[in-house]
C-alpha cells in the first residue's frame, strides 16, 4: 500500500517513514528541497518536490504517486523554543497548517485517496479539572498565541473531518520529545534549563501533555492500519504540571534547578501566552487511543527513575 507524507523529513516524519518501510509500506516524502529529495532517494525512499503552497504543483505531486494514503506532518517551527522566537513563527506556522494542509487536502481527495490522516495538538483544551477529552472544548478565546493555535486546530480538524469520501483522522499529539526535538539533551530548552532561562511561573500549576516522538510514530501507524475517523488525542499516561516535568527534567540534565518566578514577571516578560503555558494547561487524556489503537505509550525519559503516580 503506498502512503504520501507531507512533512516528511521533520522530526516525527523521519521516524514515521521508518515505521512505514519496516512495516512494508511503500513511502512517497514531499519535500521543497532537492537536497532532501537526494538524501531520500539514496536511503531508498522516493522521494516528490514541491511546496505546498503551490497548489498545482502539490496536485500534481499526488496525483503522480497515486497513494491510497495520505499523512500531512507540515510544520514551521523554529529551531528554539522562546516566546519571541515562537511569536514570530506563529503566522507562516499557522499558514501552513491552513493554507498548506488545504492544498494538499485538495489534492488527496481529488486523487480518490481513501484516508487521510494530520498532525493536530493535543494543547488548547479549555482550562478546567483532570484530562480533558477529545470532545472538551477548546480554548478559542483564551491569550492570543494560544487562541490562535486553537482555532487552527479547530479548523483544520473541522474541515478535515467533513471531507466527503475520504476517512479524515486527526491525531492531536502531546509535546514532542526526543531526537530532534527542542526536548532532546541537545535541544534547545534543554540549553535553557542548563542556563537557567526557563522558568516555573507562578505556582507551576499548567498540565503539559507529553510523547516521544517514536511514540508518536507508532500511534500513526496504528492509526493508519485501524484508526476510525475521528480525532485521537497521542499523548503518553501522566500529563504532568509544569513544576513537576521541569524540576525532573532539569535533574535529569543534570542542570541547576530553574528558578521561579511571579505570574506578573511573567505577564511582562512572556506576556499572557507565557503564564497560559505555565499555569493553565490542561493535559489530555489518551484513554481513546488506548482503547482503539491499543497505544502504549512509554514513560516519559526523564521521569523513568522518579515515582509517577498509578506508573507501573
Ligand atoms: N506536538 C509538538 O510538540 C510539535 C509538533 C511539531 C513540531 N514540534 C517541534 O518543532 C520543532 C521543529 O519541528 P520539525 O523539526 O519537525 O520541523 P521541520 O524540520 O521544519 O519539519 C517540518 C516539515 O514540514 C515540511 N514543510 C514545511 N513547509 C513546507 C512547505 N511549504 N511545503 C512542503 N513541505 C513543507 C518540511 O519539509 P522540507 O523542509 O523538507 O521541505 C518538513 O518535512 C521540533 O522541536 C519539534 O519537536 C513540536
Amino acid at each position: 500500500m503506498k502512503i504520501f507524507i507531507a512533512g516528511a523529513t521533520g522530526a516525527i516524519g523521519r521516524p514515521l517513514i521508518a515505521q512505514l518501510l519496516a512495516k512494508g509500506y511503500d513511502v512517497v516524502a514531499l519535500t521543497r528541497s532537492t537536497d532532501r529529495a537526494r538524501t531520500l532517494a539514496e536511503q531508498g525512499i522516493e522521494p516528490a518536490l514541491a511546496d505546498v503552497f503551490d497548489k498545482d504543483a502539490i496536485k500534481a505531486a499526488i496525483k503522480n504517486a497515486q497513494p491510497e494514503i495520505v499523512i500531512e506532518q507540515l510544520t514551521s517551527l523554529p529551531k528554539t523554543y522562546t516566546g519571541e522566537s515562537m511569536s514570530a513563527a506563529g503566522p507562516l506556522n499557522r499558514r501552513l497548517r491552513l493554507e498548506g494542509g488545504a492544498n494538499v487536502l485538495a489534492a488527496a481527495q481529488e486523487s480518490g485517496v481513501r484516508r487521510y490522516l494530520r498532525q493536530s495538538l493535543a494543547f488548547w483544551a479549555v482550562p478546567g479539572i483532570g484530562l480533558a477529552d477529545e470532545e472538551a472544548p477548546l480554548s478559542l478565546d483564551a491569550s492570543p498565541s494560544v487562541a490562535a493555535d486553537a482555532r487552527t486546530v479547530n479548523e483544520i480538524e473541522y474541515r478535515l473531518l467533513k471531507t466527503p469520501n475520504l476517512e479524515g483522522i486527526a491525531l492531536r499529539y502531546g509535546f514532542f520529545y526526543g531526537l530532534g526535538t527542542w526536548f532532546a539533551p541537545d535541544g534547545d530548552v534543554a540549553q535553557q534549563v542548563r542556563q537557567q532561562q526557563f522558568p516555573i511561573v507562578g505556582n507551576g500549576e499548567g498540565v503539559w501533555s507529553w510523547i516521544h516522538v517514536e511514540d508518536a510514530a507508532l500511534a500513526t501507524v496504528a492509526a493508519v492500519e485501524r484508526g476510525n475517523p475521528g480525532i485521537y488525542q497521542i499523548t503518553d499516561d501522566h500529563p504532568l504540571e509544569v513544576r513537576e516535568w521541569l524540576r525532573a527534567f532539569a535533574r535529569w540534565l543534570n542542570a541547576p534547578p530553574p528558578p521561579q518566578i511571579l505570574v506578573e514577571q511573567a505577564l511582562q516578560m512572556g506576556g499572557a501566552d507565557a503564564v497560559y503555558y505555565g499555569t493553565q494547561m490542561r493535559g489530555a487524556s489518551n484513554a481513546k487511543a488506548k482503547r482503539e489503537l491499543n497505544f502504549q505509550p512509554r514513560l516519559l525519559e526523564w521521569m523513568v527513575n522518579t515515582a509517577v503516580p498509578g506508573a507501573s
